[in-house]
C-alpha cells in the first residue's frame, strides 16, 4: 500500500508513522511551574540527537480542545525540564503521569514516585528513576499542533546499580528501559542480543568473489 502524506488527515498520518517509527524510548517529563507545583508526563516523541552539545528533543501536542499540555507551558515559562528514564517498575506510574490531570496536582506524587529538587534547574526529577536528565530549552520550533523542544542536558543522575563497576557503562541486566510501540502496546528490553560488525574486509571479500 501507498500513502501521499500530503493528501492525507493529520491524525492519519499520526496512526501510520506511530505504528511503523517505534519502538520509540519514553521520557517521563517532570517539570515545575513558576508557582512551584510539580508536574510530569509521559513523551515517546523523544530522543537525543546530540552528545556536543548534549540535546534530546521532544515533541509535544497540543490536546484535542489545542490548549496546551502542562508540560509545555512549564518549558516555555520557566526553560527547564527533567527527562525521566522509564523501566517495568516506572511503568504503572509512568501511564498514571499520562491521564491529563488538573495542573495543581502533582502527578509525581499521584504516580507513587518520590521527588527530588535539580540540582542545577528547579524542576524535580523522579528518585525512583534509573536515570534522569536535568535539561534546559535550547529552543522551541513550533508548527501547527505540536511543539519541538530542544533540550541541553546539563546534568543526569544515575542510579548506581544500572552501572557497571567502573561506572562506565549500563549492566544490560538491570537497565531494561521500556518503549512504545503503537496504541497501548509497549516492549521492554529484557531480550538484549550483541551483534559484533562482521567488520569490512568480510564484506568486501564477497564483492570481490561476485565480481570474479
Ligand atoms: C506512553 C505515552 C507516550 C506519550 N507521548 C506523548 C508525546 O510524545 N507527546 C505528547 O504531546 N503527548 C504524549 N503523551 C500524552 C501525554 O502524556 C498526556 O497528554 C499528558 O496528560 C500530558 O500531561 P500534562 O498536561 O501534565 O503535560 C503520551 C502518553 C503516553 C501514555
Amino acid at each position: 500500500m501507498d500513502f501521499n502524506f500530503s493528501q492525507m488527515e493529520a491524525a492519519d498520518r499520526y496512526r501510520l508513522l506511530t505504528n511503523f517509527v517505534g519502538p520509540r524510548p519514553i521520557a517521563l517529563v517532570s517539570t515545575r511551574s513558576v508557582e512551584g507545583q510539580n508536574n510530569a508526563a509521559p513523551m515517546s516523541f523523544f530522543n537525543v540527537f546530540s552528545h556536543d552539545p548534549a540535546i534530546v528533543v521532544l515533541g509535544i501536542q497540543t490536546r484535542p480542545d489545542g490548549e496546551e499540555k502542562d508540560t509545555l507551558r512549564n518549558i516555555r515559562k520557566t526553560g527547564e525540564f527533567a527527562v525521566n528514564m522509564v523501566d517495568m517498575a516506572l511503568a504503572g506510574g509512568m501511564l498514571v503521569c499520562g491521564l491529563g490531570v488538573e495542573p495543581d496536582i502533582d502527578e509525581i506524587a499521584l504516580a507513587g514516585f518520590d521527588s527530588i529538587p535539580g540540582t542545577q534547574i528547579a524542576a524535580h526529577w523522579v528518585a525512583q528513576a534509573p536515570c534522569a536528565m536535568e535539561c534546559r530549552v535550547e529552543r522551541l520550533i513550533d508548527y501547527n499542533r505540536r511543539v519541538i523542544v530542544l533540550g541541553e542536558v546539563v546534568h543526569m543522575h544515575v542510579r548506581r546499580d544500572c552501572l557497571d563497576a567502573e561506572g562506565h557503562y549500563v549492566d544490560p541486566a538491570v537497565y531494561q528501559p521500556i518503549a512504545r510501540l503503537h496504541a497501548d502496546n509497549y516492549i521492554t528490553s529484557d531480550r538484549q542480543f550483541e551483534m559484533p560488525s562482521p567488520g569490512l574486509a568480510s564484506v568486501q571479500g564477497r564483492l570481490a568473489k561476485k565480481e570474479a
